[in-house]
């Protein structure tokens, strides 16, 4: 293989203070790998965490913990207080139209079963189908897979181009009177692509279908208003955005919500329990057995202040910015192999370096201080697609730096080097 070309290109300039907003989060100065600095571009499997959220946790359990809706005591009402403000904070986030329609899950993944064991379980029945699309993660395939085995439900699965977009005319002949239920992703977590989802959305009421779309690698990434979408349902995890891990969100229209059966059974979700019989509690109590994780949904709240403070358009511009950056610099070395060239995609690279296994690729890059995935991403039908086993990933997030972009492209060229 060639020694790389590096190329002319130049970072274009960015609104935001990086090294500013970089102070914000501890973990990327305090940790060097090989006696390198750390450069991490694997946002999309886990983000950090900057200092405010994490000082929320502190002021939590310094000052406010206690179990919530139990108890008339002052710390019991400064934890629900809390605790519910953050449910306000999410429903302002995501513009739904009320507060009720935000159930605290603990990860996207617990929110997409949540929806197939509650709607699906409830009103799907043997021959009817759930279209999703071959862009999904395990989390969006897998839950609806179990509901084929326990009811007989068909799962119709929506092609990709070699771009890695979504075929729209071959999504919407998916659809057929047997067709009642859809859940598709927002944005590819392997490739990037950020599907059109107002069109796919339009397109399933125009069939009568209610939808469901896995926001885990969007929320971070650009506004969201489930209004203006008009889904039914919206999901998303605490982590990738800045948040803690243990927490997600599902966001659904309370006229679906409050027809759905409970997911969980337990405390706070009942009004009332006797050895005969149980009634539930109201929206989003029903959803929420058990003792909720207070504190991570706390935190959440301050990572979608933190977030909001910095403002998503000038996050997208940033990212945007990084990502040309990186791919032109990537393709300019030559015998990298880019998968996902969607025209509409988030700040995600996946790449494959000559014949090199991703694994061997991310342990080098690793030496380099270059944190990036490699594997299937939780997401082997895309690999299939593409008839590889694994990708190297790259993914950026708002701290991330054009010289960060430099540091892995130098990385691969070495890779490339000792492969040669
Ligand atoms: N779904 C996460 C990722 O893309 C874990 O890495």
């Amino acid at each position: 293989m060639n020694a790389p070309a590096v190329g002319p290109m130049t970072p274009s300039a960015s609104t935001l203070d990086i090294a500013r907003i970089r102070a914000d989060f501890p973990i990327l100065s305090a940790v060097t790998v090989n006696g390198k600095p750390l450069v991490y571009l694997d946002n999309g499997a886990s983000a950090q965490m900057p200092r405010q959220v994490i000082d929320r946790l502190v002021r939590y359990h310094t000052h406010e913990h206690a179990n919530i809706h139990r108890g008339v005591h002052y710390l019991s009402e400064t934890a629900t207080n809390a605790y519910e403000t953050a449910r306000k904070t999410v429903q302002r986030f995501l513009n739904a139209k009320e507060d009720r329609e935000i159930i605290f899950t603990a990860n996207v993944t617990d929110s997409i079963n949540l929806v197939a064991h509650s709607y699906g379980g409830a009103f799907l029945s043997a021959g009817d189908e759930v279209v999703i699309t071959h862009l999904e993660h395990h989390a969006n395939i897998v839950p609806w897979q179990m509901l084929r085995d326990e009811k007989g439900v068909k799962l119709r699965v929506a092609p990709i181009n070699d771009a890695g977009e979504v075929i729209l005319e071959e999504y919407e002949k998916l659809f057929n009177a047997r067709t009642k239920f859809v859940s598709i992703t927002h944005v590819s977590n392997a490739l990037g692509t950020i599907n059109p989802v107002k069109a796919m959305i339009d397109i399933a009421h125009r069939h009568g279908v209610p939808i469901m779309i896995d926001g885990a690698q969007a929320v971070q990434h650009m506004t969201v208003d489930v209004q203006a979408l008009e889904c039914d349902f919206y999901a998303f995890t605490g982590h990738k955005l800045y948040g803690p891990t243990g927490i997600g969100v599902l966001y659904g229209k309370a006229a679906l919500l409050e027809k759905m059966r409970p997911h969980r059974g337990g405390g706070d979700m009942i009004l009332s329990v006797t050895f005969e019989k149980t009634t539930y509690n109201t929206i989003p109590f029903k959803f929420e057995a058990g003792t909720p994780q207070i504190a991570q949904a706390i935190q959440l709240a301050a990572a979608i202040d933190y977030v909001n403070a910095i403002g998503l358009t000038s996050i997208a511009q940033h990212e945007q910015a990084l990502l040309s950056y990186a791919t032109e610099r990537i393709n300019s070395l030559g015998g990298v192999r880019i998968y996902g060239e969607a025209k509409h995609k988030s700040a995600v690279i996946s790449f494959y370096v000559g014949d090199v296994h991703p694994h061997d690729v991310g342990t080098l890059l690793n030496g380099e201080g270059v944190a990036v995935r490699t594997g299937h991403h939780c997401a082997q039908p895309v690999m299939q697609r593409f008839g590889i086993p694994a990708t190297a990933r790259a993914s950026f997030a708002f701290y991330n730096t054009f010289e960060e972009v430099d540091a892995l492209v130098t990385a691969i060229s070495k890779v490339q080097k000792l492969f040669d």
